[in-house]
């Protein structure tokens, strides 16, 4: 697995993480055991970094559950996600207590309250409680305040939605958090399972070999990660079988600019 520096802040990420969003928003013995054996295979394959949020239900309390011992291992990225100031903070000091009093990536969900989160959250970084802050919106159309929030110098993360057909960020989003050293998290690596849903046929994609390629996850998680500006995607699943497929498209070589477009071109008929 490729080790990626998470922009200013120097946290060392694997290339390739994992989402808890509805995978992970799972009650009872059965499904948080299956949630155990998929945190196992992130965790062997080195996709050791997990993306999390209150607005996920049950997800930060299930991925608290089948971290504990390990929890070291790991590096846990959550939200605050109310427009209340007083419950943004509660909500941390319930996430803090699923990890063990250390959340490694905290962000602020959507932007909402930004600007009374972003104090409450430099708090915690001041005691040592956090160490790095971001911030996530996932609609073009609030890309203008993501970048003044990045422009506040104050944040060194953030978290966006890019693949071969989600590209808005390509126009301003990356070149500033380039410019910025701020660290990049992509989320919907697969549109929510959008593309992934019509696949083109192998034979489409064989030339893709050459890269280590040998599915069309992989494909897809290989397009994104080969414009560096990306540090690390987090492919959400609930199949630990998958997690390891996933997993495996976090190492070099990456892809020229004919393979990209070939992907790109495939996602678009697929
Ligand atoms: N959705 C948002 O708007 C949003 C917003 C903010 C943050 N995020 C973060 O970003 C993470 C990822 O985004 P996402 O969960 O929306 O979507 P995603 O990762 O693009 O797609 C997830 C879907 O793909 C399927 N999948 C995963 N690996 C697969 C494989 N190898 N083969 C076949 N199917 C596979 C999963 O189904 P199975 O479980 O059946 O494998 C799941 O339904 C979230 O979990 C969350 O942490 C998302």
């Amino acid at each position: 697995m490729e080790q990626r520096t998470l922009g200013r802040s120097g946290l060392t990420v694997p290339a390739v993480g994992m989402g808890t969003w509805s995978t992970f928003d799972v009650r009872g013995a059965q499904a948080e055991a299956n949630a155990r054996v998929v945190v196992d295979h992130a965790l062997a394959a080195g996709a050791r970094f997990f993306d999390s949020s209150p607005m996920y239900g049950q997800a930060e309390r299930v991925l608290g559950a089948t971290l504990q011992e390990r929890r070291g291992d790991a590096l846990v990225a959550t939200k605050i996600w109310t427009p209340s100031t007083a419950e943004g903070l509660r909500q941390a000091e319930r996430a803090l207590a699923f990890y063990n009093g250390f959340v490694d990536v905290y962000q602020i969900h959507n932007l909402v309250n930004w600007r009374a989160h972003l104090k409450t959250l430099e708090r915690l970084q001041a005691d040592g409680r956090i160490a790095t802050i971001g911030a996530t919106h996932y609609q073009p159309s609030a890309f203008g305040e993501l970048r003044a929030v990045m422009e506040t110098g104050r944040i060194t993360a953030i978290q966006i939605p890019y693949n071969p057909r989600e590209r808005d960020v390509e126009r301003d989003i990356l070149p500033l958090a380039a410019d910025l050293g701020i660290g990049v998290i992509v989320m919907r690596p697969f549109a929510e399972g959008a593309l992934l849903r019509r696949r083109p046929r192998d034979e489409d994609f064989a030339p893709l070999a050459a890269f280590g390629v040998r599915t069309w996850p992989q494909a897809l998680l290989k397009w994104i990660l080969s414009d560096t500006r990306c540090h690390v995607a987090i492919p959400a699943t609930s199949k630990p079988a998958r997690m390891s497929e996933n997993a495996a498209a976090g190492e070099a070589p990456w892809f020229d600019r004919d393979a990209r477009d070939l992907v790109a071109r495939l996602a678009r008929s697929a």
